[in-house]
């Protein structure tokens, strides 16, 4: 089975990736995601220039069967220098990408200048994080267009004669004309790839037992991740894939728990997948049983390479009502509405 794929021409031995925030803050981290040939590239933890602690605890809760996961950091992260190390470290095993998250367009500059005038040759590329939900006051910038538009000028005046590719990770939009609106916005930059999606920012997960919140910061809210999300983020990969040139990869994120999950992001058009909840309640070895799951499924599908199926979804095929009504899994809801089976 060839799993091999590639983002921004970067070759990757599989399609799995960690989501950038989990076991990659720390080179303890990292070296585990680095000599683990289940994952094909590492991300490391979205910085800032300087290090910082993120906020109080409890700022991240796991996922259950009934709720999504929430966190609610806040950047906590070594800073850049230190990330730049990291791909020194552990860029010659396995593509490294440095995360980027500056509290605001100056501090992203700067990071960004401070990895191309260093040597940054085990570096693999750039994600620069748009949807950061979770630091107090600072809203998500990728939910501002406007911003977007001049985050994204601003930062390619200081990095166009860099070799590095340069990706963004967006958050979940929920409207077509979004979908759109924003497409239309990365084409007229060079961005190599989108990364869909973010958490789904500013929810609230509950303890109803106690009667509270289960995290602390901004009273209880954070970005929900899990199986939860996982309709949402196909819906996102699928779309920036039809609407975004080929020269643009989309890395789907977003509620992969199995195997079946990785196939649904890479027939919706993914490239390459990041897992993050799962990773974060599970560790390693849930991934590497999705990777097992993928390699079966296909199997039984005759697929042989990622290229045989990414991007292939097709649209099911319009129905009468009356097939509707003898398709067992429209059945009661026709039924129930018109009673043609009485
Ligand atoms: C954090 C969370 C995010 O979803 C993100 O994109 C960056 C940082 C955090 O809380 O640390």
């Amino acid at each position: 089975m060839q799993f091999n794929t590639s983002i921004a021409g970067i070759a990757l031995a599989t399609p799995i990736c960690n989501a950038s925030g989990v076991m990659c803050t720390t080179d303890e981290q990292l070296s585990q995601l680095a000599f683990d040939p289940t994952i094909g590239g590492i991300f490391t933890k979205s910085c800032t220039i300087e290090k910082r602690v993120g906020n109080p605890y409890p700022r991240y809760f796991a996922a259950t069967a009934s709720s999504p996961s929430i966190n609610s950091m806040g950047l906590p992260n070594a800073g850049i220098d230190y990330y730049i190390e990291s791909a020194k470290r552990f860029g010659h095993i396995k593509p490294v990408f440095l995360s980027v998250a500056g509290l605001t367009l100056q501090e992203n500059m700067d990071i960004i200048k401070r990895i191309d005038e260093n040597d940054n040759s085990m570096i693999s590329g750039i994600e620069l994080n748009l949807s950061c939900p979770n630091v107090p006051g600072k809203p998500q910038i990728a939910y501002d267009f406007d911003a977007i538009d001049e985050t994204l000028r601003r930062v390619f005046e200081i990095h166009h004669s860099s070799k590095l590719p340069l990706g963004v990770k967006l958050p979940p939009y929920f409207d077509p004309i979004h979908f759109e609106h924003v497409a239309d916005l990365l084409k007229q930059h060079p961005v190599k790839w989108v990364t869909c999606i973010n958490s789904v920012g500013n929810g609230l997960v509950i303890d109803p037992i106690h009667e509270t919140t289960v995290i602390f910061p901004k009273s209880g809210l954070g970005g929900l991740g899990g199986a939860a999300i996982k309709a949402t983020a196909l819906a996102n990969v699928y779309a920036f894939r039809r609407l975004l040139p080929f020269g643009i990869d989309v890395i789907g994120c977003g509620g992969i728990t199995r195997g079946m999950d990785i196939f649904e992001h890479i027939l919706c058009g993914a490239q390459a997948v990041q897992i993050g909840t799962l990773m974060q309640d599970q560790g390693l070895s849930a991934v590497q049983k999705c990777l097992t799951e993928f390699n079966h499924i296909m199997t039984l599908k005759k697929y042989t390479s990622l290229d045989d199926f990414r991007g292939k979804l097709n649209v099911v095929e319009q129905q009468t009502e009356i097939d509707a009504a003898r398709d067992p899994s429209c059945y009661f809801e026709v039924r129930s509405r018109k009673n043609i089976f009485p």
